[in-house]
């Protein structure tokens, strides 16, 4: 039996399992879809499976508020935000975008963050470098007004978050059964990818892992994600084996960039809501789903006979896209 860490359940869990089936037909595999989108209304998506552990080793450390990072749609600040006023603590966000002195609209993912209350702060691409000097000096004068903050990391990937991933595993194999398998999911921070590693080693199931970058590279995953999971391993002396060539990472699909995307992606994602009613983002899940389809039609077997696509929610981005989407529909 796998011993979790404390959390502060928040989350709708399990969420369900639902097979795609006319996408299933058009691809000659079984695809089904974990639907992690549906963890809660306004905490949608994957952060609050890692936020629970996160916010419950705030709460034992005493703090008031939390600070965390992001880009200025960040579906993780917008959760993070929503999760704080819910347990009645405070939320300070680090929103990253090209000109702070002319910040976006408040629209989507920042209207929400900004309807529960957080402190927004916007910084430019080269102060978010800077982050973790950033978080210290805020802390400090966060302090000096008696108030406590806990740093959560950019995605809330670390190796406590990655907990949340393990649990989403564990409830794979529930719904599922220990049959080969293959997940494959958007990594955007590497927490959901070590969490999903994690889980398929803790319950020694035959399965793999596919994750598609959608910033970076490879190689910037497989040290992102290794390191979670090394000091996962080291911080609970989990007893399992881990080589970081294990990481699978399918690149080559950022396409125009981080947050950026091409028409070809967008009809991806008008296609699926057509055929299944299943509505992607266009960041992270509308992204790699494409990828998976375009490898699925280069190469059927590319993951084997039964794929769970893991929806980790973002819903908030697609309405920034609305312009672009419009002559696709
Ligand atoms: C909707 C959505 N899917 C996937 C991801 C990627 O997860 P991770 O940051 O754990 O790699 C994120 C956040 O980065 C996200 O907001």
């Amino acid at each position: 039996m796998i011993r979790y860490p404390e959390r502060i359940r928040r989350a709708r869990l399990p969420t369900p399992v639902e097979p795609a089936r006319r996408l299933s037909q058009k691809l000659g595999v079984e695809l089904i879809i974990k639907r992690d989108d549906l963890t809660g209304a306004a905490l949608s998506g994957n952060k609050i499976r890692k936020l629970e552990f996160l916010f419950a080793e705030a709460a034992a450390q005493g703090a008031d508020t939390v600070i965390t990072c992001g880009g200025e749609q960040s579906n993780h600040c917008r959760a993070t935000a929503v999760a704080a006023a819910e347990l009645g603590l405070r939320s300070y966000l680090l929103l990253r975008t090209d000109n702070p002195k002319e910040p976006p609209a408040s629209e989507a993912n920042i209207l929400l963050d900004r309807l529960v209350g957080a402190e927004v702060r916007w910084v430019s691409r080269d102060e978010y470098k800077r982050r973790a000097t950033l978080f210290v000096e805020i802390q400090g004068q966060l302090l000096a007004q008696r108030r406590k903050a806990y740093v959560i990391p950019e995605g809330g990937s670390n190796a406590l978050g990655a907990w949340g991933y393990i649990g989403c595993v564990q409830e794979l194999k529930e719904e599922l059964g220990d049959g080969p398998l293959t997940i494959v999911y958007a990594a955007g921070s590497g927490g959901t990818g070590a969490g999903i590693i994690l889980g398929i080693k803790l319950l020694n199931l035959p399965w793999r892992a596919v994750g598609v970058n959608v910033c970076d590279d490879k190689e910037y995953f497989v040290s992102a994600i290794g390191e979670i999971i090394e000091q996962a391993i080291q911080r609970w002396l989990l007893p399992i084996e881990f080589d970081r060539e294990e990481i699978e990472i399918l690149d080559g699909y950022v396409g125009l960039g981080y947050a950026k995307s091409r028409p070809e992606e967008l009809a991806t994602l008008r296609d699926v809501a057509r055929a299944e009613g299943l509505i992607l983002d266009p960041v992270y899940t509308g992204k790699a789903f494409h990828a998976m389809t375009q490898e699925l039609t280069k190469n059927r077997g590319a993951f084997g006979e039964r794929i769970c696509f893991i929806h980790t929610g973002g819903i908030y981005g697609l309405f920034p896209k609305a312009k672009e989407l419009e002559p696709l529909l």
